[in-house]
């Protein structure tokens, strides 16, 4: 996600807003900018990092300016999609965090009045809309522009004719930090954290005028105070949002992701998912390829896609198919990759393209190696994973799958309606879950004392075993092995005794009573059992030693709640056990070797 920052106040403003800018460096960036106010703006934008960007800065005494780095999500990482980003006139400068949703329609309306785009952005439609209605207030001109605007933003606007600067937000963070005769503006706390602990959190639908000595804070039109807080946090607990590690904080960030990852995909006005990827008729069948996590996302995409779709999907490990015989025939190959940047996944996107077939990729990095070979794109919106193990990129790829299956479902229109708004309940769901993640702390401390695992599910709930024995390997460095529950019998059974924990999934569907019967198998081999259930569900608390409740989900959507609840588990166990949980021994976040 991007970072923007803004000062105004007693100090030169390009230094300060270089400072922020690198403060936010941690969160990941492509490119970055800077605006400084004077009697013309100055304008400095880099494709990269923000060092060059510092040495390409000529002195500039203003005390006035905005600053940014991006996360591409609408047009390519360059220095034309880098902001600021500036109306018709050159005179109106803005920073943006967030997605415009109906900024192509805005931007042919106002093309249509004659406004010049020179970016791909969808921040780009602000400043012109600014420039429309501005008439010598830019207070006036931003009130009036936000009306337009669809989505979710947290901008800065600043105009020459102007002193101060304008911000507004919608659903995406803002704060102002209160210096001695300064304001800093910006999307996150570390940003400031060098100048003032006391900040200002503004709330959605705020207008925020601000100049040296004064903040002035509006909504609907009505002046409002919003209390000031002092922040304890040290630097780095800035950047964690006060979490103990990265990982956490994205756990937390999931509710969020999934309504970014479907946001703008699902009609307001009937139930219809529209991903802008047709499916074509002459397309047999589809072959998903990934590695680790994406892998196990896509194992629940192909439940989902054949159930819904009827059409056949197949699953392979992009390693295993880059030296396979798979057969390719009119074969739609769809590659999962958080990363774009898999060297695995890449080979086997390429092999499917020089076989003719017509290939898409999920992922979450705009302009990846990946989406630059594939034919089509769709981006999960995640925003950066800081976390070497991947947990909101894996529930964003599962949020885009259901997308995928809904878009072609053959359901009828009530069941598939009743889906999208289950779908949309998610982030409530799991957010429940995130509220009451102390249930899970005692689970964790019994699971740390063993050496081995077992996690087991069945049909769809099958790779979020896999997921969850991977989760708690990487991080906890406890071997576990993920199973379907009806496999642990043909072998496995040798190894479990009261020294081996089994993990067991449950979803109220057809697997239901099977898998039941499955975990008496495995308590009468006196293996302990922790079962992740729905509430509700008594009759298999008379079964196992511990208990994990989830949410009551769609069976469909059992996946989502029990990874985040296996993601916690993984997390407070290693934690639990003092190991570096963000940055796991051996492991690297992007793979660029096969
Ligand atoms: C595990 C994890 C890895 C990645 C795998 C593929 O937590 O993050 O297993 O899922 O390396 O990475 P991408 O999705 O970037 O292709």
């Amino acid at each position: 996600m991007c970072g923007i920052v803004g000062y105004v106040g007693k100090r030169q403003a390009q230094p300060v807003l270089v400072n922020c800018l690198k403060r936010l460096e941690y969160r990941g960036y492509d490119s970055c900018g800077i605006a400084l106010l004077g009697k013309n703006l100055e304008i400095y934008k880099d494709a990269m990092r923000i060092e060059s960007l510092e040495k390409s800065l000529r002195p500039n005494s203003s005390h006035t300016g905005i600053g940014h780095t991006r996360w591409a999500t609408h047009g390519k990482p360059s220095q034309k999609n880098a902001h600021p980003h500036t109306d018709c006139t050159g005179k109106i400068a803005v920073v943006h965090n967030g997605v415009i949703e109906n900024f192509l329609q805005l931007r042919e309306q106002l093309t249509k009045e004659g406004h010049v785009f020179s970016s791909d952005t969808d921040t780009e439609v602000i400043p012109h809309l600014i420039e429309k209605y501005y008439q010598g207030n830019l207070e006036q001109a931003v009130s009036r522009a936000i009306v337009d605007i669809t989505g979710s933003y947290a901008f800065v606007a600043m105009h020459v004719d102007w002193r101060g600067l304008v911000v507004a937000r919608n659903e995406s963070p803002l704060i102002l930090g209160i210096g001695d005769k300064e304001f800093i503006v910006a999307s996150d706390v570390p940003a400031v954290l060098d100048y003032t602990d006391r900040v200002i959190y503004l709330e959605d639908g705020d207008i925020g005028v601000i100049t040296e000595n004064a903040l002035k804070c509006t909504s609907n039109g009505k002046q409002v105070e919003r209390a000031e807080h002092r922040i304890p946090w040290s630097m780095e607990e800035a950047q964690k949002a006060g979490h103990e590690h990265f990982m956490i904080k994205e756990i937390h960030e999931q509710p969020r992701v999934i309504r970014n990852t479907y946001k703008g995909y699902i009609s307001a006005l009937e139930p219809v998912v529209n991903l802008g990827i047709s499916k074509n008729a002459d397309i047999s069948d589809i072959l998903i390829i990934a590695c680790g996590t994406s892998y196990y996302a896509s194992l629940v995409g192909k439940h989902v896609i054949q159930s819904l779709s009827q059409i056949p999907v197949r699953v392979e490990i992009a390693s295993e198919f880059n030296y396979s015989d798979t057969v390719l025939g009119k074969t739609w190959v769809i590659a999962v990759t958080q990363s774009g940047e898999t060297a695995d996944s890449l080979r086997a996107l390429k092999k499917a393209k020089e076989s003719g077939c017509r290939t898409l990729v999920i992922t979450n990095v705009v302009g990846s190696t990946a989406t630059r070979i594939a034919d089509e794109t769709l981006y999960i919106t995640a925003g950066p994973e800081i976390c070497v193990a991947a947990t909101k990129s894996f529930i964003a790829q599962l949020t885009m799958l259901y997308l995928l299956a809904l878009a072609w479902s053959s359901a009828g229109v009530r069941s598939r309606a009743s889906l999208i708004t289950e779908l949309r309940q998610l982030p409530n769901k799991v957010q429940e879950l995130l509220d009451r993640e102390e249930q899970i702390t005692e689970q964790a401390k019994y699971l740390a004392r063993y050496e081995n695992a077992f996690f087991v599910g069945r049909g769809i709930n099958f790779p979020i075993a896999l997921e969850g024995a991977l989760k708690l390997k990487e991080i906890s460095y406890i071997h576990a092995e993920g199973y379907p529950a009806g496999e642990l019998k043909h072998g496995p059974f040798a190894l479990l005794t009261p020294e081996t924990p089994v993990v067991a999934l449950t979803a109220r569907d057809n697997t239901y009573d099977t898998l039941l019967a499955n975990i008496k198998e495995i308590k009468a081999r006196e293996s302990p059992v922790i079962a992740v259930a729905q509430e509700g569900d008594d009759e298999i608390e008379k079964y196992v030693d511990f208990l994990i409740r989830v949410p009551r989900v769609e069976p469909v959507f059992s996946p989502v709640v029990n990874a985040v609840a296996l993601q916690l588990l993984a997390y407070y166990t290693a934690r639990e056990r003092g190991c570096p949980i963000d940055t796991p021994r051996n492991l690297a976040k992007s793979v660029t070797v096969e």
